[in-house]
């Protein structure tokens, strides 16, 4: 028998989730191991932190753990991250082109130019909060690649998107204490109207149009055109907001925790401007030669992994390293516990890039997930986070500003009051 925090009657751990569900989650895996369950809510959860049980859930016997979640509400059922079976196939099959590197190669000069001309536009200065201007740069990015280049007129999407999101994320512990939200509910459906009416007319326009070219909605637009085709634009509609927030916000945070420890651990900022002199004439495309810049970013991502937890629920039974799964039953899995796992990790907490160059255990570090479900956009983001840390670091030396960013996770690992770090411009 795993332990089992039940918490209070009625609502369990509720409160202590809410306050801070990182630190409560860090409490009970030091308090209670590999595996144990925990109440939120009406909800029973059991967390897994082990490699080895990651694995089976996520690649060996993965067909026995689905997808269920209440976001659905507004991304819809019929969508790449949401769906499961026969249906989550398809669709992976239908969006994988866009993400293959051949296509992305596409994007380059593009991410290249958004990074030109927003990064020229930033000043010297003592104290800034780079999170939104990377918020920026990936929004731009992401829509340039799913919708086309038609940022300026979309940039409000955003923010309706981070309404919605970040209360849907509110929503899923507590359903029975929805009431408690009621305004709160009003302003998401206000986003969600906002959000609707300038997706539908972008896809309209499209379909009129019928000028296709190299972003996921010409894709879906044209296919859904074809003769036998039963794709409605409320499906297109769902693959695009989704495939939008998948890609922005958690870009744009890994690339705001990577800015902040490099304020903090300033030798790596000279490692990596040497790294990129030697890499001039490389392209983001070639993973290799970007070794030593990966395993940085990785190191920020082990640290700080911008989708910090996702769940499954178990369709049979399944025996894991020291737990018996029975149906029904809904797993909570969390990089952020796994990649501070001190049996896993030396020295977790610590800011060491070179353990990248040992080998990894598999299972043992998933901040793309893992499996035949592993993120969709993950080079993209890779070869996005290379191009942006080029720029950013050419241009500027990042100061400490003895800020800590206070962690407030949502469906990604969010802060309030963003990352403020100092910027010094370099020479050109
Ligand atoms: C640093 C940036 C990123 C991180 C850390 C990240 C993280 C993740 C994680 C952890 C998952 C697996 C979730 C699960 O198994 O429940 C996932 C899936 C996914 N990601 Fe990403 N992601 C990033 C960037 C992107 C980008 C740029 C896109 C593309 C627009 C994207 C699209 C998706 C999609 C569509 C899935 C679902 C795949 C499936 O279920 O088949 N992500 N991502």
């Amino acid at each position: 028998m795993i332990p089992f925090e039940k918490g209070l009657p009625f609502i369990g751990n509720f409160l202590a989730y809410q306050k801070d569900k990182i630190s409560f989650l860090t409490k009970m895996h030091k308090k209670n191991g590999d595996t144990f369950k925990v109440k939120i809510g009406n909800i029973n959860l059991t967390v897994v932190t082990n490699p080895e049980d990651i694995t089976r859930i996520m690649q060996e016997n993965f067909n026995n753990y689905i997808k269920k979640s209440n976001i659905d509400q507004f991304f819809g059922k019929k969508n790449i991250f949401l769906s499961n079976g026969e249906e989550w196939k398809e669709q992976r099959k239908m969006i994988r082109p866009v993400f293959k590197n051949e296509h992305i190669a596409n994007f380059i000069p593009l991410i290249e130019q958004i990074c030109e001309e927003e990064f020229s536009q930033l000043e010297e200065c003592e104290v800034f909060d780079i999170q939104e201007f990377f918020n920026k740069i990936s929004f731009k990015v992401i829509t340039s690649t799913i919708i086309g280049n038609e940022f300026q007129a979309h940039y409000q999407l955003k923010e309706h998107i981070k309404i919605v999101t970040d209360s849907l994320t509110q929503m899923n512990s507590i359903q029975n204490f929805a009431l408690l939200y009621k305004s709160k509910i009003k302003k998401r459906d206000k986003s969600i109207e906002f959000i609707d009416k300038v997706i539908f007319k972008i896809i309209d326009d499209k379909k009129k149009s019928k000028e296709f070219s190299s972003d996921a909605l010409s894709m879906l637009a044209e296919l859904s055109l074809q003769k036998d085709s039963t794709m409605t634009d409320k499906e297109i509609r769902d693959q695009l907001v989704t495939l939008i927030f998948a890609g922005y916000e958690t870009t744009a945070l890994c690339m705001s925790w990577l800015t902040h420890l490099l304020s903090k651990n300033s030798p790596y900022q000279v490692i990596l401007r040497e790294e990129f002199k030697t890499l001039l004439n490389t392209s983001p495309l070639e993973s290799t030669p970007y070794q030593t810049v990966d395993n940085i970013i990785k190191e920020s991502m082990r640290l700080y992994p911008p989708g910090w937890a996702w769940s499954r629920v178990a369709l049979k039974e399944d025996l894991l390293k020291n737990h018996k799964v029975i149906a029904g039953e809904i797993i909570l899995m969390s990089p952020y516990l796994t990649h501070r796992d001190p049996k896993i990790w030396d020295e977790p907490n610590k800011f060491h890039p070179e353990r990248f160059q040992n080998e990894i255990v598999k299972g043992s570090f998933i901040p793309f997930g893992y499996g035949p479900r592993t993120c969709i956009g993950m080079s993209l983001a890779m070869i996005e986070m290379r191009i942006m840390l080029k720029h950013l670091l050419n241009r500027f030396e990042l100061i400490d500003c003895n800020h800590s960013p206070v962690i407030k996770p949502q469906i990604t690992l969010d802060v309030v009051g963003g990352f403020i770090i100092g910027l010094k411009k370099r020479p050109a």
